[in-house]
């Protein structure tokens, strides 16, 4: 494949992927494409490199019926996805958190200690440069990064000829009170940032409308 031809696959990707509203329930997503999904996900960058997300698949069928009256925007995906994902941010991402000491040791196999340089520089990003000094601005930090992975699954999907759509449509109090009920999330550690339902559309594909690029990029000399 020659340049020219790579770029049309990749805008054509683009074009393909559109949130779904109807899925057909009859098909699935072959294990081997999934992974492929999941993979994408799994090496989505993130601030530090501390990866503050969970991805969990809801394959329970009284799960998603739950969910449909407080999850407005998933029912399209709860009916007719073959995959539904929601997907959990990290709370109290911070210098010495149990969580960063974990990613430094274990994932990076580097040495920690809460006053070595790296902590100290993370530390002084977090409070004087981006001003994350309270659990909310925390989470909406981690949140940000979440939706990483959301475009990278979204992606890879299109790519392999399978269909998705991401939700914000839901009550988050409910959903996280639901889930924390079922023992599903720790609310002291995770919050939900999105759901996302994959599997094959049942309707043709509808019109892309965008702004023009003139609107949306501009280049300073
Ligand atoms: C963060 C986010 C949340 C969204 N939430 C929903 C949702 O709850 N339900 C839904 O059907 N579509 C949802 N959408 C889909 C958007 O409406 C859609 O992406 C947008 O209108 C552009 O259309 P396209 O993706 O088909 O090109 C969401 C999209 C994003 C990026």
């Amino acid at each position: 494949m020659n340049q020219e031809q790579l770029r049309n696959m990749i805008l054509n990707v683009h074009k393909n992927r559109f949130a779904t509203k109807k899925f057909d329930p009859t098909q699935s997503i072959d294990e081997k494409d999934w992974n492929t999904i999941i993979e994408s996900a799994r090496l989505s960058p993130s601030s530090f490199g501390y990866e503050p997300w969970k991805f969990l698949i809801i394959d329970n069928n009284k799960i998603k019926e739950d969910l449909k009256p407080i999850a407005w925007g998933a029912v399209n995906s709860l009916e007719g996805a073959n995959k539904f994902v929601i997907a959990l941010a990290r709370k109290n991402i911070v210098y010495n958190s149990d969580h960063v000491k974990h990613i430094v040791q274990d994932v990076l196999g580097l040495s920690y200690s809460e006053s070595s340089p790296q902590s100290l520089f993370f530390k002084k990003f977090q409070e004087n440069d981006f001003k994350l000094t309270d659990g909310k601005s925390l989470f909406n930090w981690t949140v940000k990064q979440t939706y990483i992975p959301l475009a990278n699954m979204m992606t890879t999907a299109s790519f392999l000829g399978i269909d998705s759509c991401p939700i914000e449509g839901f009550n988050i109090d409910e959903v996280e009170s639901y889930l924390s009920k079922k023992g599903l999330i720790d609310l002291e550690k995770f919050g939900v940032a999105y759901m996302a339902g994959f599997g094959y559309r049942d309707q043709e594909l509808p019109a892309k409308k965008r702004q023009p690029l003139q609107d949306i990029y501009t280049v300073i000399d």
